[in-house]
């Protein structure tokens, strides 16, 4: 069976994985870019705006691990738009025309609406449906690839919950934002199911990686 993958998912030092007051403007919320700095500086963030450049240290060998292997995300309605998109029915995400995904992404909301494909091979669907409904959904879309849990925190911590992530790459980044939404709260003991490494870099961040020991 395919792998349920988390990538490059940055968090401060108290926990949170987006600011307050997330709006069109301010995906982040008062976090700013804060979170993602160690990645804009990678060869991998270079790359993927199709540009040459960056850094090839460590903190890029992470973050390029996002891609290889993914046949399809699942992420929330919170990633997918800020708060009243479900409002637009005209809004197609935060990305443009081209997305960065290049394949099926099954976004999890209350209000779904019909598929809407995309320029390069990124195609949204749209499911209210449960954490384990939506995996089977993706896994079939995926071809056999894993799928990767795009976040934002809220629908991680719910996959966390029910034991259905096998790799997960969460940064950790020297800030501390006080306010916004956490990662962790309510997955006591989660440590007790994985194996965890973690690797600082000269960039500030460390990477903690958990894989699964059921698998
Ligand atoms: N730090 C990082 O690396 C990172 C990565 C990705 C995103 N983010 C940030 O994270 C923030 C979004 O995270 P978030 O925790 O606020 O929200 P989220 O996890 O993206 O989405 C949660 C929402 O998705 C819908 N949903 C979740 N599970 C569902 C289910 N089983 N069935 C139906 N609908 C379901 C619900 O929305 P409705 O009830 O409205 O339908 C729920 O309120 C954004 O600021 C984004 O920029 C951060």
């Amino acid at each position: 069976m395919s792998d349920v993958r988390v990538h490059n998912f940055s968090i401060s030092l108290d926990g949170f994985a987006t600011g307050a007051g997330q709006a069109a403007d301010a995906p982040f919320g008062h976090a700013g870019e804060r979170l993602h700095e160690w990645m804009f500086a990678t060869r991998f963030w270079y790359e993927m705006g199709g540009r040459r450049g960056g850094s090839g240290g460590a903190d890029h060998t992470f973050a390029a691990m996002h891609g290889p292997g993914i046949g399809a995300e699942i992420m929330g309605a919170g990633k997918f738009g800020p708060p009243g998109w479900q409002d637009d029915l005209d809004y197609k995400g935060a990305w443009g025309a081209n997305p960065p995904f290049h394949t099926p992404v099954f976004v999890l909301t209350h209000r779904p609406r019909p598929s809407i494909e995309m320029e390069g091979g990124t195609t949204f669907h749209f499911l209210n449906a449960t954490p384990t409904e939506a995996l089977e959904a993706a896994r079939k879309a995926a071809g056999g690839q894993d799928v990767r849990l795009g976040g934002g925190p809220s629908m991680i911590r719910d996959f966390l919950a029910e034991g259905l992530v096998d790799h997960m790459h969460v940064v950790q980044v020297p800030i501390l934002l006080g306010r916004g939404v956490r990662l962790w709260d309510g997955l006591e003991s989660l440590e007790e199911a994985y194996d965890i490494e973690a690797v600082s870099t000269p960039s500030g961040v460390t990477h903690l990686t958990f894989t699964a020991k059921r698998r």
